[in-house]
């Protein structure tokens, strides 16, 4: 079962001056295991499209259904808690809190999800270790180059 299925997705962005189609008809579906590549030209709306997938913003018409949840019906704050559950994203220009260690990135958005600390620590060890970062887990971003 598709993980996310979007379907007859548009985003319109009106200005005085023009209306500009940044999305006309999407549809497709991404399935459990899939590696997925957006690919275009600059414009073509792929940073509006991710936007709308990961719930940051809404289309103008369509519908997007993520874990079987149709996202696009509900308020600003309940996607704002499905992405916290469900979505990681991980941004060209990194948005790590700067005055946060490597360790206490990965364990931020799990204390919003109030999982209990001893859980947490072990969780973020894992994830450290996963991607190869565990002697890092107490640097800060760029600090400690520096100095
Ligand atoms: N807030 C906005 N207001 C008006 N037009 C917008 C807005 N955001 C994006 N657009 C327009 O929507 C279209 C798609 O933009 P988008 O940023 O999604 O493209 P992109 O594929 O991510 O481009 P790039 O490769 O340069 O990052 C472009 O024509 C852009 O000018
Ligand atoms: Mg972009």
């Amino acid at each position: 079962m598709a993980i996310i299925k979007a379907t007859a997705l548009e985003k319109c962005y009106r200005t005085e001056a023009e209306t500009v189609y940044a999305l006309r008809n999407v549809d497709f579906e991404i399935n459990p295991g899939d590696f997925t590549i957006i690919n275009g030209p600059s414009g073509s709306g792929k940073t509006t499209l991710l936007n709308i997938l990961s719930g940051i913003d809404q289309p103008s018409k369509g519908q997007l259904y993520l874990d079987n949840l149709p996202i696009t019906e509900f308020t600003d704050n309940v996607r704002t808690e499905i992405r916290r559950d469900k979505i990681g994203l991980i941004f060209q220009s990194f948005e790590l809190i700067p005055v946060l260690t490597a360790a206490e990135n990965i364990e931020y958005p799990l204390l919003l999800q109030k999982i209990h600390p001893a859980k947490r620590s072990d969780r973020v060890k894992e994830i450290l270790e996963q991607v190869g970062l565990a002697q890092y887990a107490k640097r800060f971003r760029l600090y400690q180059r520096l100095f």
